[in-house]
């Protein structure tokens, strides 16, 4: 049974040795506050800016596999309130790179926020991985944020195999790394930025459904490869 609401026990208590796939998030709830939830992906947005570490992997990951000539495409599946998406664009724009980015979320709740900030050369659709290959789509590279952890089993087979389908250079799927020392340090840090939002309880279940590399490694079809990049995260690579 999933647990939807209610405390989430002392962070002392909990076990972190295997992932927590009972565990659901508040934002998932159709019925959760808008208010609350909007303001959750606005924030949400600060905080994948301090942990993500899509800055370096923008450096290590993305620039490489760019076509070295033209305007290239990235998508960021399953963008949220899109802050990722914004993001690559404004690096691309700092490094001297033409990057155009689509975003696409399934939830439209998701897409209605990314898209009150649309800076030039990011759109945002509502859209999943499999409607843009059925629709024929091509990208240079595909990237996404806290998408695995996620997904159940088959959701995220059939998500890795639509994003192999969609990337003409290479896939790179960022993630939390389950651990003792992660959970540890959001439990202490997030009040700093939680307030008014579900980002505290939320992040929290999110590490405990998270991937250790073991795992990731162990979950991921052949052709991808998982790697451990400082401090406490994991990507799942494949290059086309
Ligand atoms: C935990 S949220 C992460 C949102 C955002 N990337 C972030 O880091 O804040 C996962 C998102 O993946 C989306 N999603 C799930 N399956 C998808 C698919 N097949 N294609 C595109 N997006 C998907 C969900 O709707 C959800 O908004």
């Amino acid at each position: 049974m999933s647990r939807r609401g209610g405390a989430d026990p002392a962070h002392s208590a909990v076990d972190l040795r295997s992932r927590a796939l009972d565990l659901t998030e508040l934002m998932d709830d159709p019925d959760c506050d808008p208010r609350v939830l909007a303001r959750t992906f606005r924030r949400f947005a600060l905080v994948n800016a301090l942990v993500s570490g899509w800055r370096s992997a923008w450096r290590t990951h993305i620039v490489p596999a760019l076509p070295v000539d033209g305007r290239a495409r990235v998508l960021d599946l399953g963008c949220g309130g899109g802050d990722l998406a914004r993001a690559v664009v404004r690096w691309a724009a700092s490094d001297g790179f033409d990057v155009e980015v689509v975003g696409v979320d399934p939830d439209p709740r998701a897409i209605d926020a990314a898209s009150r900030r649309a800076p030039r050369g990011v759109t945002f659709r509502q859209q999943s991985s499999g409607e843009l290959v059925a629709a024929g789509e091509r990208f240079d590279v595909v990237v996404s944020n806290h998408v695995l952890h996620h997904l159940g089993d088959d959701e995220r087979a059939g998500f890795l195999a639509d994003s192999a389908a969609l990337a003409t250079s290479r896939s790179v799927h960022s993630d939390i790394r389950r651990s003792r020392s992660a959970y540890g340090a959001y439990a202490l840090a997030s009040p700093l930025v939680s307030a008014g939002t579900f980002v505290r309880v939320d992040g929290l279940r999110s590490i405990r459904r998270s991937f250790t590399l073991d795992e990731l490694r162990d979950a991921l079809p052949g052709g991808w490869r998982a790697e451990r990049v400082a401090p406490h995260r994991v990507l799942a690579v494949r290059d086309a």
